[in-house]
């Protein structure tokens, strides 16, 4: 590895989710998800937008596929619908569901971009969380089916699979802030969400492997996030966030089990009574990568007089703090050290290889007459973040290769279409797809396995 380069056979990617780009939501028999009920109710999306249309991948899927083919990207990471594939949950694979996977698949394929599937990115059908949802444990019984069902009528041509997107996320905005769907806000919940999300992640795992080909690799993703303080006196602070963000998950999935402290400091909130004997085996069934989501760092301090943060049951007793400047779009902070020393610390103390499966930045963009978008912020985020990364590798770090998130703009969740975090530029009114100024440099990126 020369100055600017990164290892031979480093994997050059962009990601989406299927909420967020497809649209298409009743076709070929979907059922609702999660973010169906969650975007329809007031008040809860910015600007009352909805996954309906998003960016229309699913009619668009050839065009998006010739798209990624034009970046020179090696790879692709989607998520697969869980309702377009069983509509209530539940039963056999709906073969129209599978056939819009199908050509994905071969698309990429034939274009030489090899597929990543993420079977969970979030939008769990709506009949199963009528049943209860992720705090109910049979929610991880049925994760894996589906998974099985879908590793049985892909694996042939898939090899890379992520079983959740961040159950951070699906677990703690979703049933305890109430900030995602399902909008819940119920810390007890949230916990056995949690624990329950893992539970799949296992289950789905054996399932697939059970069943695997040579070549075959297992992983999940995490969005994780290095814990800054500014005294040695928030040291306890810090370390009770780092077990609520990143060790409740890296524990359990990479050590066989939960770290005590974790436990200690949620009793007061759940008795744990979901945690039953054997379930800490299932979630530590061994996986071949693990997926880092990065973003930005969270500062934290010690403060007796704090709740907590409603997204972190457990938090009382400690102040999240604003992000310091340069922020972005999503007001997150910009600081590409934190990929590295994350980076770092996983292979030191975790020892699994990883992928960064996101990084990206949203930016008031602007589309201009000639159909170019100069988007010099998100070109210097991309740069300064894949910097620190090889910063990382170079230190001894064990990572595999690199997603941009996002291939194109999308349906950002909470924020609606306000927030652009695509490489790709896309014009709600046409929706048109027009490639932005960082596109055409991470393209030269991914084509020549170097920084320029
Ligand atoms: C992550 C999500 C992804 C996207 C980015 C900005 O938390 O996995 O879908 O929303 O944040």
């Amino acid at each position: 590895m020369t100055e600017r380069t990164f290892p031979e056979g480093f994997v050059w990617g962009a990601a989406t989710a299927s909420y967020q780009i497809e649209g298409a939501v009743k076709a070929g028999g979907r059922g609702a998800s999660i973010w169906d009920t969650f975007s329809h109710t007031a008040g809860k999306i910015v600007g009352g937008d909805t996954g309906d249309v998003a960016t229309d991948h699913y009619h668009r899927v050839d065009e998006d596929s010739d798209l990624i083919a034009s970046l020179g990207l090696n790879a692709y990471r989607f998520s697969i619908a869980w309702p377009r594939i069983q509509p209530d949950g539940t039963g056999p694979a709906n073969a129209a569901g599978i056939a819009f996977y199908d050509r994905l698949v071969d698309n990429l394929l034939a274009r030489g971009v090899a597929p990543a599937a993420t079977l969970y990115h979030w939008d769990l059908p709506q009949a199963l969380e009528d049943k209860g949802g992720w705090p109910e444990r049979d929610t991880a019984l049925r994760f894996a089916q589906y998974a099985a069902l879908v590793h049985a009528a892909l694996h042939d041509r898939v090899s890379m699979w992520s079983t959740l997107n961040e159950p951070w996320c699906s677990a703690f905005l979703g049933y305890a802030s109430g900030v995602h769907a399902p909008g819940r806000q119920d810390p007890a919940a949230s916990l056995a969400a949690a624990h329950h999300l893992m539970l799949g992640h296992g289950l789905a795992t054996r399932a697939m492997r059970a069943d695997a080909r040579d070549g075959e690799t297992f992983g999940i993703t995490l969005n994780l996030s290095p814990v800054l303080v500014d005294n040695d006196s928030d040291r306890d602070a810090a370390r009770v966030m780092d077990g609520l963000q990143n060790r409740i998950f890296l524990d359990p999935i990479l050590r066989g089990g939960y770290a005590p402290d974790v436990i200690d400091v949620t009793q007061g909130i759940t008795d744990w009574a979901f945690l039953h004997d054997g379930d800490e085996e299932i979630i530590g069934e061994p996986i071949d990568w693990l997926g880092v989501n990065y973003y930005s760092p969270m500062r934290v301090a010690a403060d007796a007089e704090s709740e907590g943060s409603p997204a972190y049951p457990g938090s009382a007793g400690v102040a999240i703090l604003e992000p310091r400047g340069p922020l972005t779009d999503m007001q997150w902070e910009v600081y590409p050290q934190g990929i590295a020393d994350l980076l770092t610390r996983l292979s030191a103390e975790y020892r699994v290889p990883l992928f960064i499966t996101e990084n990206g930045a949203a930016y008031p963009d602007v589309l201009r007459a000639d159909g170019t978008v100069a988007d010099a912020e998100r070109v210097a985020y991309l740069e300064g973040h894949l910097s620190a990364v090889r910063d990382a590798i170079e230190r001894g770090a064990d990572v595999r290769g690199y997603f941009a998130w996002s291939l194109m703009d999308n349906f950002e969740w909470a924020h609606g279409f306000a927030k652009r975090f695509g490489i790709v530029y896309v014009d709600y009114e046409t929706l048109e797809r027009h490639p932005k100024d960082s596109a055409r440099w991470y393209s030269r990126v991914a084509q020549t396995n170097r920084l320029p």
